[in-house]
């Protein structure tokens, strides 16, 4: 008998304990284990009933992913739900931490469900690229009706025990000891002579759904809008519909060709490897895991702008107290205010309460005295992008922090080292590069500097986990990985614009290719401006920018900037005065105007992140192509069923990509597009950057 899987008798109660560490995942050791303890406990003639439960710290979190894309081993999950469901004798799933995927999917094929009060349940596989394979889109609307089931399946969003209970998918929540509740309600069951309730046989929800087959159109429709460009909840959608039209046999089969499919697309290959590169990108190969951290109760955040505002809102919202540093009255008063009418907004929205409003606000601190950082753990410095000014506030920092307190920039373009230099304490000095907004994206640059301590580079990677950022490490360049390749990005963008775009064609390319939006769009929401004074400062130019700028044409916070935009709306409207605009300026630099086909403006603008992303990896600025993924997807908002600019070249094959690239190189589009060493190097190998990530770079 397997080890993974302990038998024992609990009067007439067969006990099924699986303990495959750390989340129980359900590989082939796993279900081996779990046909034999049915088998024996079928035979055994003192078993009535049987509790299956899980030891450690969750019910099983889902099939094990080292077997994705392998052929399936027998018993296979579906297998075993069948010898479960078909028992003769009741099975009761004792549910606690997370059921997922096909963890969830092995409860309902359970008898009896009961669930800690703390437990969770879901099928995320859609996040994933793929639908549950393993009966969770026959079972689960059989249980819960078809419209939970879609909205449980297409969003991958997990429900909590007691929304469980609510809904019926599981009969009952666990007082006290959920061992001791599941082998009580198992003989409970046994002894009253409860019916054994096959998820399968109950047609009820489905006969009402299938007279109602515009539930379905009004989903894909749905989906189509809410997850645009994804196949994976199209699928599942069909794979509900399924169970409307055809009976429980013909609904697995067709769960089954749909997940075959999915899993044999380039979107599921793609988000696979994004789920992977986000695990990936917290390890740093000469961080080890076992590095001393510190303890991080208290934060601090000089200033109230719009990130210091942002990221202290984050910081409370982990729970850690932080106090905020501003040097005006009227500039903290403002902050401060910015901060609880957002909150107010969220709780407007029902996403948090009133009661949490104050909490958070309750853990923020104004201060117009940079002594007041004195108890924090971390600062984070987030004042105007200046170096001097930055210097200036990092000498301070040092006469007045705490020994041993980590000492955060979140420059979005300065050299670190320089600003580490201004201290006492070079190795306590490092980059937290937030992005806008800071308390509701989810990426966040860890650079390291040239004497950065290994402690505070480890800590600072924890901590990113704790209050909810996804971190990426980065060595100190110009705009470090994600600005420096967003650099190039708008340089061909304008480029394509003098050629003969107009910013309409430019953005509705890149969005059609899934990004949220195009760069005129994306320039205009951040705000022409900046970049203009930027450019005023170091005495460049970007003529038909700084056009729009003198005439006070800001993007969104002025009603025009590329586009117009009506009172109150967000709605980018294409505007004569631009298209003339662009014109005149592209002349001056072409002789004709020429048509561009969305093709190339992809490329061009793509194709420059790839090659500038080769040469950020070559550098040593990124660890791994896949880090760089992760950065452009959390970032930037690159498609993730694409997987990243870097893994989306490699779909497309290194080859093909390097031609291209000399392509652009040959027509004239610049010194930018000569190909990076490396890209040359790994297209003539034959390989993928993946490939190089895999060598270990
Ligand atoms: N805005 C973005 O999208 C973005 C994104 C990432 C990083 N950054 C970086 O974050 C930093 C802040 O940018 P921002 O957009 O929040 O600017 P901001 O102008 O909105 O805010 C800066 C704030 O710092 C305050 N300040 C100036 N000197 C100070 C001092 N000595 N002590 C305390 N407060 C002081 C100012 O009063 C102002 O409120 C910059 O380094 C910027 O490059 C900005």
């Amino acid at each position: 008998m397997s080890d993974l899987v302990r038998y024992a008798l609990d009067g007439s109660v067969a006990v099924l304990t699986v303990d495959n560490p750390p989340v129980n995942a359900l590989g082939i050791g796993v279900r081996t284990g779990l046909k034999e303890s049915i088998e024996r406990a079928i035979a055994d003639p003192e078993v009535d009933a049987i509790a299956l439960i899980c030891a450690g710290r969750t019910f099983f979190a889902g099939a094990d992913i080292a077997e994705f894309g392998k052929p399936p081993a027998s018993p296979t999950l579906r297998e075993v739900h069948e010898m479960m469901e078909s028992c003769s004798k009741p099975i009761v799933a004792g549910i606690h931490g997370t059921a997922l995927g096909g963890g969830l999917e092995t409860a309902l094929a359970c008898h009896y469900r009961i669930a800690a009060p703390g437990a969770l349940l879901g099928l995320p596989e859609v996040k994933l690229g793929i639908l549950p394979g393993a009966g969770g889109t026959q079972r689960l609307p059989r249980l819960v009706g078809v419209e939970k089931a879609i909205e449980m399946i297409c969003t991958g969003e997990p429900i909590d025990a007691r929304q469980a209970l609510q809904m019926g998918v599981v009969d009952a929540l666990a007082e006290g000891d959920l061992r001791d509740a599941t082998i009580d309600y198992a003989d409970y069951i046994a002894a009253e002579g409860l019916p054994l309730k096959r998820v399968r046989d109950r047609d009820r929800l489905i006969a009402e759904a299938a007279r109602r087959p515009e539930i379905f159109s009004f989903a894909r429709k749905h989906y189509a809008g809410a997850r645009r460009n994804f196949l994976a909840p199209q699928h599942c959608i069909s794979a509900i519909q399924a169970a409307t039209e055809m009976d429980f046999e013909g609904g697995m089969r067709r769960e089954r060709e749909l997940f075959n499919e999915l899993m044999a697309s380039d979107q599921s290959t793609a988000q696979r490897h994004f789920f992977f590169a986000e695990r990936q990108a917290r390890k740093i190969p000469d961080v080890p895991r076992d590095t001393t951290r510190r303890e991080i109760k208290a934060a601090a955040v000089i200033g109230a702008g719009t990130m210091g505002g942002g990221i202290a809102m984050t910081f409370a919202n982990a729970g850690l107290p932080t106090v905020i540093v501003e040097t005006s009255r009227e500039a903290l008063e403002h902050g401060m205010d910015v901060i609880r009418r957002n909150y107010e907004r969220t709780a407007h929205k029902g996403r948090i309460s009133e009661r949490d409003v104050e909490t958070r606000m309750a853990l923020l601190t104004p201060s117009l005295d940079l002594a007041d950082v004195a108890g924090a753990d971390i600062v984070i410095e987030a004042v105007f992008e200046n170096m001097e000014l930055k210097k200036q506030v990092f000498a301070r920092l040092d006469a007045v922090a705490k020994p041993g307190a980590i000492l955060a920039t979140n420059t979005s373009t300065l050299d670190i080292d320089q600003i580490a230099a201004a201290t006492s304490r070079p190795e306590d000095v490092i980059g937290l590069h937030f992005f806008s907004p800071a308390n509701v994206m989810r990426l966040l640059e860890v650079v390291r500097g040239e004497q950065t301590a290994k402690e505070v580079i480890a800590t600072c990677m924890d901590l990113a986990k704790r209050i909810s950022k996804v971190p990426v490490l980065a060595g100190v360049c110009h705009g470090f990985i994600g600005n420096r390749m967003l650099h190039a990005y708008f340089d061909q963008a304008y480029a394509l614009l003098y050629e003969g775009c107009q910013p309409r064609d430019v953005d509705k390319a890149i969005h059609d290719f899934g990004f949220k939006m195009g760069p005129f769009a994306m320039a205009d929401l951040a705000g022409l401006d900046v970049s203009w004074r930027v450019r005023k400062e170091t005495g460049q130019s970007q003529p038909i920018a700084d056009r729009l700028c003198e005439m006070g044409r800001f993007g969104q916070k002025t009603g025009a900037g590329f586009y117009r935009y009506a009172e109150g709306s967000r709605t980018p409207r294409p505007d004569r005065e631009v298209t003339a605009i662009v014109e005149e300026e592209g002349l001056k630099r072409h002789e004709v105007r020429r048509a561009i086909g969305a093709d190339e403006i992809v490329e061009r603008c793509l194709l420059a992140l790839v090659n500038e992303g080769a040469r950020i990896l070559e550098e040593g600025i990124a660890l791994r192509a896949s880090d760089i993924d992760v950065i452009y997807v959390h970032g930037y908002s690159f498609p993730v069923y694409r997987g990243g600019p870097m893994f989306w070249a490699g779909q497309i094959g290194l080859g093909r990509v390097l031609e291209t690239i000399k392509g652009f190189h040959d027509a004239g589009h610049g010194d930018v597009w000569q190909p990076a060493p490396l890209l040359e190097r790994l297209a003539a190998e034959g390989h993928s950057f993946q490939d190089h990530d895999q060598a270990g770079g």
